[in-house]
């Protein structure tokens, strides 16, 4: 079984509706901005610092938080994206990994996506205790996979 705890619009997805994903956001929302439709349908709506689940649970974790502290308010990146607590973004964020680790079965996979517009990677992976496997460290999109030993 497969989790995404942001799964927003489902836009990365090959198949948006994989049966063996569950699809959770903090919100259920459709609307239009600036001419671009937004569509946020989870299957649970909830909070990844606080996931649903019970412990170790899924074999891939997929966790693809917001990455922008400052955002315009009514601009198509906060409507898509979503947007950081400019004050408690690492303690979330921490929270997160966290959380992403305990639904986690062991020797399970979480892949941890970042952009990095206003946050390097070097400082969100500051956040968390656990350390990374391996992913590309060049560009400014980063697709890293933890393992769960
Ligand atoms: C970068 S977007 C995800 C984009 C998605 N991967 C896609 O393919 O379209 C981040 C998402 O995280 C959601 N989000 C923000 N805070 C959250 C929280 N505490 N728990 C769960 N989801 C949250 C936002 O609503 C937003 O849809």
């Amino acid at each position: 079984m497969i989790l995404d705890v942001c799964c927003g619009s489902r836009m990365f997805y090959f198949d948006k509706n994989n049966k063996s994903t569950i699809y959770m956001d903090i919100r259920k929302e459709r609307f239009d901005i600036h001419g671009k439709h937004v569509n946020v349908n989870p299957d649970v709506i909830g909070d990844f610092r606080n996931i649903p689940f019970k412990n170790e649970m899924f074999n891939l974790v997929i966790f693809d938080p917001p990455h922008l502290k400052w955002a315009g308010p009514n601009s198509i990146m906060k409507g898509q994206y979503g947007q950081l607590d400019i004050d408690t973004w690492q303690q979330d964020l921490e929270k997160g990994f966290d959380e992403c680790m305990r639904v986690l079965k062991k020797h399970g996979t979480l892949i941890f996506k970042w952009s990095e517009c206003q946050i390097s990677l070097m400082q969100v992976l500051a956040v968390t205790k656990y350390k990374p496997l391996l992913g590309n460290q060049r560009g400014r999109t980063h697709w890293i996979v933890f393992y769960k030993e």
